[in-house]
């Protein structure tokens, strides 16, 4: 074990049958521990309660005089810059930063402490640039894209003073009824751990004291995303496995990219609110996971354990909450009205405030808070961020369907019919803040740019440009704009019915009986039922809510500017009733996996619950040939694996088409047999690539003791001897296999 710069490298200790993986990777806030402490031996009961008390800035509605005494007092240790609970599709007011440089003042040099106030927003996919939704990007299989473009987010949030953000989402989900499914990064808990990284270093960088980087924020602790039916704030049931395998995971890779804060779900496990609950805010978070930073709660999440039946009352929620090891108090007041009594009561102990408090000023110590507590601009290259805001549109969109319709050609005559041929704000997705559609380019105005020659006859159901006869008879080609409102996803907004709206799907049929040539380009968030609408379109480019750029990314693509590359990072089914319908399930006792195509009449009388579009799909306008598996190894020792040795599997990937193209060449591993059952498919690398045409790249993955081990009830990691069986291919369904005993 050895420590980099702020980091601890992580080893494993080898142990009997298990080992454990030590891994306490990440900025180190414990170092801040001795300074943390001198400060709090300075202060009063009140002042450390304030400390963990979080306002939002309407908090006093416009009594300023009484804010900036509240503040004067040592009553708040942060500011969420959020006028209302749901802010994902609430209008927001922009960040004055001036306003708060003001506020932040009072903190820092009227109050007796003068310890600065945090301020936090729901950065959550960009800020005034709009990055696709982390459902799409998680699409782009494209760490370091993603990580770029979270850095130039963190650049504009830092210039209009925030320090802090809500983000990255990391809640999986099965259930694309649930309206939040959009805000992370899909169903497999490997793209989970790699998007969590990713986002964390974007936001954070490698320094937080950087005037570039913000304290990321790991969200929805935990098991948000499993709400039963899809309906938001919904109730869970989470074996522990599951937990350990498939909700963990990534919060675990945010832990280890040094993430600074974690904020507590809604939802309860089992019967036990995550709020409220030490296993999973202490014993599992901290112990295990080995998070240094501090918890916030979600939005008023603490006075809520009341009306989950876990507390008496506002005093009662706040010692459940304290005692769980939640450590700052979201917007409901409880820590602030109750707390500082509870200790006088003796009902809590003072040490345990100190502890949170010290939490609360390791972060704000880490990120040099107290030598820079003021927001102040930083330059940056707008048309840089608007060009990797497309570029990462554009690697995120995914080509269902081409049955050589695309790309276009410039000198085409197309027809341009639906809902979002003029569509802006919905293109920015849910959660945007601070991006302005009147600042998004529209996909009429795209389409458009993108001629040489071509005509486009139009009609969008806002407003008539052509009737419809024109567009029969004119276009050689006939392109659809459909998609979903922002309004139908997000918090809060969750649907029963993934499928198209009866207008569109009436537009659809109207087209495909035209006999043209259609194209669908859907603008969703969320995967959408396709089935009765697939079938009729020549070609479909899931353009998803991707950002400030989504209609210029989409046009470019359509027209072959971009050769496509985006891999669905969730299943699609084919429609509502199917769900959940996920990639990584066990094997049924029965002959009957259905998502696998085996069988699959028998999981339903009335319909065949294969998957329209499986895990890790995409296509592209060129095509790639994949050789079998090779591997430097049939048989590996099970303590040499735990010793740290891997070894490589690889393939020889051919372009074989007319593009270039990149393509996301995935490695899956199947545990033949094992003490729990695993999964028919677990994904375990990925790896995107330019293949030029006419050329063939190898693609090799060190495959070690990380890949192979599961997590069993207890949290132990495990491996198991026997034989796994390794996939490499192009999606979930690859049958391109190898097989390596482990003995
Ligand atoms: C909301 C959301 C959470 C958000 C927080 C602050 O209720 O659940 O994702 O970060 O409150 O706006």
């Amino acid at each position: 074990m050895f420590l980099l710069k702020n980091h601890l490298i992580y080893f494993i200790i080898n142990k009997d049958n298990y080992f454990f993986i030590l891994e306490v990777v990440g900025i180190m806030y414990k170092q801040f521990e001795e300074r943390a402490e001198k400060i709090i031996s300075q202060m009063t009961l009140k002042e450390k309660v304030g400390q963990l008390n979080q306002i939002t800035i309407t908090s006093f509605k416009n009594d300023f005089d009484s804010l900036k005494s509240f503040i004067r007092e040592g009553n708040v240790g942060s500011i969420i810059l959020a006028s209302s609970a749901t802010a994902g599709n609430d209008p927001q007011g922009h960040v004055n930063m001036e306003f708060y440089n003001e506020l932040q003042k009072i903190a820092v040099e009227e109050s007796r402490m003068k310890i600065p106030m945090i301020y936090g927003r729901d950065v959550i996919h960009g800020h005034r640039t709009v990055y696709p939704l982390p459902l799409a990007s998680a699409a782009a299989f494209n760490d370091s894209l993603v990580e770029k473009c979270y850095h130039n987010i963190a650049e504009e949030a830092v210039s209009d003073g925030i320090r802090w953000t809500f983000s990255p989402m990391l809640d999986l989900c099965h259930d694309p009824r649930w309206g939040r499914m959009v805000e992370g990064p899909g169903e497999d808990p490997y793209v989970g751990a790699r998007v969590a990284e990713a986002c964390v270093k974007g936001f954070q960088g490698d320094d937080l004291t950087a005037k570039d980087s913000i304290v990321a924020c790991a969200k929805h602790y935990l098991g948000y995303g499993a709400s039963e039916g899809g309906r938001d704030y919904f109730r869970t049931e989470i074996s522990d496995t599951t937990l350990y395998n498939t909700i963990v995971p990534a919060f675990r890779a945010a832990v280890k990219a040094g993430v600074g804060t974690v904020m507590s779900s809604f939802n309860d496990i089992n019967g036990t609110p995550v709020t409220g609950s030490k296993k999973y805010l202490s014993d599992i978070l901290r112990d295990k996971l080995k998070f240094e930073g501090f918890v916030v709660s979600d939005w008023a999440a603490v006075e809520q354990l009341a009306r989950q039946g876990y507390a008496e009352d506002r005093a009662d929620c706040t010692k459940k909450a304290l005692e769980a090891g939640l450590d700052l108090d979201m917007c409901d007041k409880c820590y602030i009205e109750n707390l500082e009594k509870l200790v006088l009561d003796g009902k809590v102990s003072e040490s345990t405030v100190d502890l949170a408090v010290k939490r609360i000023l390791c972060v704000k110590l880490a990120m040099g808070l107290f030598d820079r507590p003021y927001g102040e601009k930083v330059d940056y290259d707008r048309a840089e961020h608007l060009a990797d805001a497309k570029a990462l549109a554009a690697e995120s969109m995914v080509l269902l369907k081409n049955n050589g319709v695309l790309p276009l050609k410039k000198d085409a005559n197309i027809g341009l019919v639906g809902p979002f041929v003029t569509e802006r704000r919905s293109l920015l997705g849910t959660w945007t803040l601070d991006g302005s559609a009147d600042e998004t380019p529209n996909f009429l105005e795209a389409m458009k740019s993108k001629l040489r020659g071509g005509k486009l006859f139009c009609r969008d159901l806002s407003g008539i440009f052509d009737n419809s006869s024109t567009i029969n008879y004119k276009s050689d080609v006939v392109v659809l704009a459909l998609g979903e409102s922002y309004l139908t996803t997000g918090e809060a907004y969750s649907v029963s019915d993934i499928s198209l709206s009866k207008d569109q799907l009436e537009l659809v049929d109207k087209m495909h009986s035209m006999g043209k040539k259609t194209v669908g380009v859907i603008f969703s968030a969320r995967p959408m039922a396709l089935e009765g609408v697939a079938d009729k379109l020549d070609a479909i480019v899931y353009a998803w809510h991707s950002g400030s750029e989504t209609a210029n990314a989409a046009a470019d693509i359509l027209f072959g500017d971009t050769v496509p590359s985006g891999k669905t990072a969730v299943t699609f089914p084919r429609k509502t009733g199917h769900i959940p319908l996920y990639y990584n399930i066990t094997a049924s006792g029965r002959p009957v996996d259905g998502y696998y195509g085996v069988n699959p009449q028998n999981n339903y009388v009335d319909s065949v619950a294969t998957p329209m579009y499986p895990f890790g799909y995409g296509l592209s306008y060129t095509s790639f040939e994949y050789s079998a598996p090779k591997c430097d190894t049939t048989e590996i020792e099970y303590n040499d694996l735990l010793n740290g040795k891997s070894f490589t599997v690889s393939v020889d990937v051919a372009n074989v088409g007319d593009y270039d193209g990149k393509e996301t060449v995935q490695l899956y591993i199947r545990d033949k047999v094992a003490s729990i059952m695993r999964p028919i498919r677990e994904l375990k690398g990925y790896e995107k690539v330019l293949i030029e045409k006419g050329t063939t790249k190898t693609v090799s993955f060190s495959v070690g003791a990380e890949s192979l081990g599961f997590y069993n009830e207890n949290g132990d990691y495990v491996i198991e001897k026997g034989e796994f069986e390794i996939f490499v291919g192009a999606n979930c369904l690859t049958e391109n296999k190898i097989t390596v005993r482990v003995k």
